[in-house]
Parts: structure tokens; C-alpha cells; sequence
């Protein structure tokens, strides 16, 4: 049985007193408090300030991580270094990462072993740009995403991946993917884990979808039999979207 997720991803927003609060709204609204499927993203210096706040049925997540353990890389943050503070689920591959950081798939793989080496969980990030999806190229170049920086694991490190479909057409931009088309390409991704890895451990990996999340497709969208959870960006600043979604599991 594959579990079910939803990660909030705060990107590079908030602050001391704005994060406290929705930590403090969220808490108060939830009516999903007594198992691990919610994952808090914040900005890296607010780690701390979350992890000493929050209750314990949600964990502390980090959006971005070095590929290397420690040395001289300026700005960067480890896999032990996260871990060391309570972070052990990491985005990797995060479109945002992609596109305005230029991280390639073979680096993305890197950042996958440093997770998996520090025995904490990636959360891979995969998904088109809108030319692929009117191309209706996007099952070909999501399946490539996966070849090139997760197909090298083995079973048994790949059962430790969370992964996060999210079409960049539908991030930030308020546009969804139909529940059909999240159904579509997620029976998809498990299909191309399953020719690898066999249909066994593709149906215990968490999918889940990222795009415009919000309290009015969370349930349609959660309901879909390889839709595991989602991946909120902007919804997730904003606790009564947020907590609706959440509450969207039950
Ligand atoms: P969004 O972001 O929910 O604001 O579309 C999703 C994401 O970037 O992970």
C-alpha cells in the first residue's frame, strides 16, 4: 500500500510571524492529526522556527538540497546537515529548480543518492512544460525524467521515493489538470515504474500531483485511484485552503 501525502510548499515565502500563525490556523482546523501525511516545505531559515512549533503529525520537509555531504560549495545545505535539524523529505527537481537554477537530470540523480545515502526521502518533482503537453509528447518526456535520474536505483531505494507529478502548465498559473488527466498520466508513471521495477513495487510508491491544488479539485483530484496526495504551492500559504485540502484525505 502505497501512503497518502500532501506536502506544502511554501517556496520563498513567509516569515516569523506569517508562518507561525498558519502553523497555528492549520493545527486548529485539521481534522487529520493522529498520522504522518502532511509534510511542511518551508524557506530554509524558518526550519528551526517550524520544527519547534509544529505538532508532531507533521513533518518538517526541505524544497532544494546539495548533491555532496559537506566542502567547500558556498550556499549549500546536505543531506546530514538537513537531518541534523529534523529534515528528512526532500524536494528534488522541483521545476522552479529546473528551469531557473538549470539543474539537469543527472544532477538531479546526485541529489537523489545524497537523499537515499542520509536515509531520508526524496520527493522527485517530474512533469512538462505546456509545447510537450500540446504536442501530447508529455507521457515520453516525463517517462525520460524518470529514466535519467531514477532508474538507476534499485527496488529497494526506489521504494523510499515519493514521487511528485506536477505539469509546469499548471503551477502558479491557476490552471489544473482535469482529474482525468492527473488519473491519466499518474497510471501512466506507475505503468513505466512497473516494466522496471514490477507492478509490486509500483503500486506501493506515493504519487502525487502538483498544480494549482486547491480546496475546490482537492477531493476530485485525491479521489483518483493513482493520485496519491498533492504537492500545494500556493494554496498551502493559506490555511483555510490549505486545511480544506488536507481534510480532503479523509
Ligand atoms: P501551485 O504550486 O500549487 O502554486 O501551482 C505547486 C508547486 O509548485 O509545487
Amino acid at each position: 500500500m502505497n501512503s497518502m501525502y500532501i506536502v506544502a510548499n511554501w517556496k520563498m515565502n513567509g516569515d516569523q510571524i506569517f508562518n507561525s500563525h498558519l502553523i497555528t490556523t492549520i493545527e486548529k482546523n485539521s481534522v487529520i492529526n493522529d498520522a504522518s501525511h502532511m509534510i511542511i516545505c518551508p524557506s530554509m531559515p524558518y526550519l528551526q522556527q517550524i520544527n519547534t512549533q509544529k505538532p508532531s503529525y507533521m513533518i518538517l520537509g526541505a524544497q532544494n538540497i546539495s548533491q555532496y555531504d559537506n566542502g567547500a560549495y558556498t550556499g549549500e545545505i546536505s543531506a546530514p546537515m538537513y537531518s541534523s535539524v529534523g529534515v528528512n523529505h526532500i524536494v528534488i527537481g522541483h521545476s522552479e529548480r529546473r528551469e531557473y537554477f538549470a539543474e539537469s537530470d543527472a544532477l538531479l540523480a546526485e541529489k537523489v543518492n545524497a537523499v537515499l545515502a542520509n536515509n531520508s526521502t526524496p520527493i522527485f518533482c517530474c512533469g512538462e512544460p505546456l509545447a510537450i503537453r500540446e504536442a501530447e509528447t508529455q507521457n515520453a518526456f516525463v517517462e525520460n525524467q524518470l529514466i535519467n535520474s531514477l532508474f538507476h536505483l534499485s527496488s529497494e531505494q526506489l521504494l523510499k521515493v515519493v514521487i511528485a507529478y506536477e505539469p509546469i502548465w499548471a503551477i502558479g498559473t491557476g490552471k489544473t489538470a482535469s482529474s482525468a488527466q492527473a488519473q491519466e498520466i499518474h497510471a501512466f508513471i506507475r505503468s513505466v515504474l512497473a516494466i522496471k521495477y514490477g507492478a509490486d513495487i509500483a503500486d506501493q510508491i506515493s504519487i502525487l500531483y502538483g498544480g494549482s491544488v486547491k480546496a475546490a479539485n482537492a477531493v476530485e483530484l485525491f479521489s483518483q485511484p493513482d493520485v496519491d496526495g498533492g504537492l500545494v504551492g500556493g494554496a498551502s500559504l493559506i490555511a483555510t485552503e490549505f486545511t480544506a485540502i488536507i481534510n480532503a484525505l479523509q
